[in-house]
């Protein structure tokens, strides 16, 4: 099977899981629109991160802090002076490149025996400059100084802002975490490979509030943690699955310690998530910026100290295309394209399909889509032969048909078929409701 993302990126938009932004108007770059079943999955991934999060750790709360903030909060982060790429124009074509493309130890290059890759001229290139990341805007109606806002690069800052509130009102004791998911905006030079890296995308981000000294082995184990959640929450193959440590050169401006989760999608190995040790550079530079006092105090042994922060954070449309990615699979002996799915992920759970239009049978179909539809989201279809009705949910990835049939009125029994196997199984109808809870 050859796994493009081309046609990862065709079956998004004819099952409806993602669509260009402002198609109608020829796109918008690097925006995408979640469709019906794109929105339902995304919720499903994100409902158990935050699970995972904030219900089966009893130290981790969540917040939902603002998409603009105080722009003194982003000097005191470091991403109004630090949060740069480096960006190189050719010349004789105008195509734009981030440098570290070209090599990594892009400063050491000599630019002008640089071959643009888009018009293969060489010695056009522009010697590097750097392009700071995040969008700016104006509050209020008048554009003048001192009404610039950012939109935020990232959702941690509204935790570190906040984290004294939420401390002081849940009265957490370090260690403790407050986890968050919201979107975040970064002009990206190059946005490509379809979701994976846009303008717009959704973090979730946990910030995990710890004693300095035991900064090292809370980091080893939130490391673990999170690369279990791959395997078993969201059923990646673990073989598509690796950590990469980043070297000193590419440790950003707050980290003592970085490692990314990694996924081998179609145009390889790329980051899904980040585990950073960023010590106590956040909540410092707010002291110094606020000059409020952020220190924590800890009672039992008297003693005041500035946190050391771990945090993972992910991407949640990166989240998406790894269980895209990693589902998409070409049936070549029954000719069809599957979205393997685990159920707990699939968008819809069930297809109902009376298997004519007649008889009684989709009134028979209607009265079980009144029994299932209290517990999970499915959907009726009538158009079309079987077959094609069990291939276009194949492709959208949904676990199960059921097909009422004749038999049905006579026995209140129908066909249970499943997506990945084509098995049918004959099931009562007040089994149902229990046999695909057994499975999600
Ligand atoms: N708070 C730390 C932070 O933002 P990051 O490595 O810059 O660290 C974390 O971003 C995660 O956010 C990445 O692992 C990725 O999943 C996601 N991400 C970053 N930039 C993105 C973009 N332009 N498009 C989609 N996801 C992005």
């Amino acid at each position: 099977m050859n796994k493009t993302i081309e046609k990862i990126v065709s079956l998004c938009k004819r099952r409806g899981f993602i669509f260009q932004s402002s198609d109608i108007y020829g796109g918008f770059s690097a925006v995408y629109d979640y469709g019906p079943l794109g929105i339902e999955l995304k919720n499903n991934i994100s409902q158990l991160w935050w699970k995972e999060m904030t219900q089966t750790h009893e130290n981790i709360v969540g917040l939902d802090s603002g998409i603009l903030m105080h722009p003194k909060i982003w000097e005191a982060s470091g991403h109004v002076g630090a949060f740069n790429d480096p960006l190189v124009d050719c010349k004789q074509c105008k195509a734009r490149y981030r440098a570290d493309e070209f090599s990594e130890d892009f400063n050491s290059l000599d630019w002008t025996e640089i071959k643009c890759p888009n018009c293969g001229t060489t010695g056009k290139m522009t010697e590097p400059r750097q392009f700071n990341l995040m969008f700016k805007t104006h509050v209020g109606p008048v554009e003048e100084t001192g009404t610039e806002a950012f939109l935020r690069p990232e959702t941690a800052q509204g935790i570190y802002v906040n984290y004294q509130l939420v401390q002081g009102a849940m009265r957490m004791k370090i260690p403790f975490g407050i986890a968050q998911i919201g979107k975040a905006f970064r002009n990206e030079i190059i946005a490509r490979n379809f979701i994976f890296r846009t303008r717009e995308f959704e973090q979730m981000e946990m910030q995990y509030f710890v004693k300095p000294g035991t900064d090292d082995s809370i980091m080893k184990e939130w490391k673990e943690k999170r690369f279990q959640f791959y395997l078993d929450q969201l059923c990646i193959v673990e073989k598509k699955l690796r950590y990469k440590e980043h070297g000193e050169n590419e440790l950003a401006h707050y980290a003592k310690e970085a490692w990314d989760i990694e996924y081998e999608f179609p145009f390889g190995w790329s980051e899904i998530e980040g585990i950073h040790n960023r010590t106590d550079y956040d909540l410092s530079r707010h002291e110094e910026f606020s000059g409020k006092n952020l220190n924590y105090f800890d009672q039992p042994n008297n003693e005041r100290f500035l946190p050391y922060i771990i945090e993972t954070s992910a991407g949640l449309n990166r989240m998406l295309l790894t269980v895209l990615a990693d589902a998409y699979w070409e049936d070549e002996e029954n000719n069809r394209v599957v979205m393997k799915l685990h159920p707990r992920l699939a968008p819809v759970k069930a297809v109902v399909c009376p298997l004519v239009k007649k008889d009684g049978l989709p009134e028979k179909a209607r009265e079980i889509m009144d029994i299932l539809k209290p517990h999970f989201k499915i959907v009726y279809d009538q158009q079309g032969s079987i077959g094609k009705r069990y291939y276009r949910q194949d492709e959208a990835g949904t676990p199960f048909g059921i097909t009422v049939d004749h038999q049905s009125s006579e026995d209140n029994t129908v066909t249970l078929r499943h997506r990945d196997t084509q098995k049918q199984d004959r099931v009562s109808i007040d089994k149902l409701v229990n046999t695909i809870q057994e499975n999600i």
